[in-house]
């Protein structure tokens, strides 16, 4: 890769200082003009970056060789782009209204939500359905709250509140428990593989605390439990009735499967027509994704430049910052999706790379972190790329003054402060993208997830990795189900880990 000439030049444009300047880049006067892009409801400002025309030119060539515009279409098509499972990736098929697995999808979904308003589903203890439980993690738990907590405040048909279980933690789920209407609520356990620690533990705290109160009846009429899964002979066995499990294919990676049947907790909590809105939403970008070319093409610039400041300016880290508490979750659900998609050391053909690939990414509501981690953007040593979202249309005043915050930290970042006494100055020169939502609908959400989703694949082509795998995160949990083996064996002693590890499990074991 570093080889290639197109590499060597982007390599010898960011070594050029002037292009780290951001003073000297708005000398060009169609600077503003040439780095301000809008498709649809999302407005994209890239012109407080680091880069101009000629290095944005040189990342769309570097797309272009990379073969990018053939690897979209493999995907949109159906071909195998997943290449460790051999499996292709069938998201964008959910979006689209002229396919299939679109209606097949929607149909299940809303088949399953419409017997849960209407009453005709009823919970182990006969009483409608009013509260649903999301117990999943990852993929299975990041996607449904953002949306959720993005769309529960539209007008909708239905409005069951939607709770969410994800980590293992009984605190937790005594803290739920004493939340939640237990005889009128639905418990969803939400697993791809069904075969998730965590999402089986919690599962099985919930049936245990079920199985303790009073008129719990499950039977093949009446369940407190359903399931959302890739694998339904493991929610069979768990004991979920069939007509309460929702499927979908295994070609639908977790952490792209909000749209799938993994989006039910959306459909209950926001109504079905906001829930088709989220799938037009998507569509639209998806089509934009394949039909536009990179140089407007959001999804490709937001990787280019990603990838611009990764390996050509050296900046490991990532911030995403939303300005409005409704999509509070957004940074989460990035972090999953670029880390664990592009958080990778190995090429498609499983041979080691020599260029860094996923920065670093974490973030929260843009407030909240001003108050937080702002200073060390300000005045740190380092720079980082920051995504700044808003939301332009609302009629409330605390939602102007969200806007000015945000579009204020673009500027201060941007300009900098000279003062007298050194130490309260601020340099400036610290990049940052805006990208405003024209409203907070369903369908400029679906975009703008759809958007994201298309700039890490955009990301995993030019890096020429496989964005729909992740396996490094096993290694862990094999270590974890192993201690806990030998914890319950009590044959610690026979497990061969390092000194500091063997005395962290004595430490735990000791002090019950
Ligand atoms: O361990 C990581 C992971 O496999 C994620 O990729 C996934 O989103 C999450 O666990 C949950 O997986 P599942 O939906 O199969 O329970």
């Amino acid at each position: 890769m570093r080889n290639n000439p197109i590499w060597q030049k982007l390599t010898e444009l960011a070594q050029q200082a002037e292009r780290k300047k951001l003073n000297h880049l708005w000398q060009n006067p169609n600077h503003h003009q040439s780095m301000v892009f809008e498709f649809e409801d999302l407005y994209l400002d890239l012109s407080k970056n680091w880069l101009d025309k000629e290095a944005m030119n040189a990342l769309c060539q570097l797309a272009e060789q990379a073969k990018l515009r053939p690897a979209i279409e493999d995907m949109f098509n159906g071909r195998i782009v997943n290449t460790t499972d051999q499996l292709p990736a069938t998201h964008t098929e959910l979006r689209d209204p002229n396919n299939p697995n679109y209606k097949h999808n929607v149909q299940n979904l809303f088949t399953l939500a419409d017997q849960v308003t209407s009453g005709q589903v009823k919970t182990a203890f006969g009483k409608q359905v009013k509260q649903l439980v999301n117990i999943g993690i990852g993929g299975s738990y990041l996607g449904p709250r953002l949306v959720v907590e993005a769309l529960t405040e539209l007008q909708s048909e239905s409005h069951i509140p939607v709770y969410f279980a994800a980590s293992v933690d009984d605190s937790l789920i005594n803290q739920l428990f004493k939340s939640i209407d237990i005889e009128h609520s639905l418990f969803c356990i939400s697993s791809k593989s069904f075969s998730t620690v965590e999402t089986l533990m919690n599962a099985r705290a919930i049936q245990t605390k079920l199985k303790q109160i009073q008129g719990y009846q499950p039977d093949q009429q009446q369940s407190s439990l359903m399931a959302i899964t890739a694998n339904t002979n493991r929610a069979l066995e768990v004991g979920i009735p069939e007509h309460m499990i929702l499927p979908f294919d295994s070609s639908i990676g977790g952490r792209f499967s909000l749209w799938s049947s993994i989006g039910f907790p959306i459909v209950l909590a926001a109504g079905k027509d906001q829930f088709k809105a989220l799938l037009a939403g998507a569509h639209l970008m998806d089509q934009h994704y394949q039909q536009q070319p990179f140089e407007s093409n959001l999804p490709v610039l937001m990787a280019l430049v990603s990838i611009w400041y990764r390996n050509f300016i050296g900046l490991s880290a990532y911030s995403c910052l939303p300005y409005d508490a409704r999509l509070r979750s957004l940074p989460k659900w990035l972090q999953q999706l670029m880390m664990e998609s592009t958080g990778k050391m190995h090429n498609v053909d499983g041979k080691v790379i020599d260029y860094p690939t996923s920065p670093w990414v974490f973030g929260d509501h843009g407030q909240l972190s001003q108050h937080a981690f702002f200073q060390a953007f300000h005045q740190g040593v380092d720079a980082l790329p920051l995504d700044f979202i808003g939301v332009l249309e609302h009629n409330s005043p605390s939602q102007d003054f969200l806007l000015f915050n945000l579009i204020a930290q673009g500027a201060a970042l941007m300009q900098g402060k000279e003062e007298d006494h050194s130490m309260k100055g601020c340099p400036g020169n610290k990049p940052s993208t805006t990208l405003l939502l024209r409203n907070m609908s369903a369908k400029s959400v679906g975009q703008l997830l759809a958007m994201y989703e298309h700039m890490i694949y955009t990301q995993s082509v030019i890096w020429n990795i496989n964005c729909f795998d992740q396996p490094g995160v096993e290694l862990g949990k094999a270590i974890a189900r192993d201690i806990q083996e030998h914890v319950e064996n009590d044959s610690l002693n026979a497990m061969a880990l390092d000194p500091s590890t063997m005395a962290l499990i004595k430490k735990v074991t000791e002090s019950k």
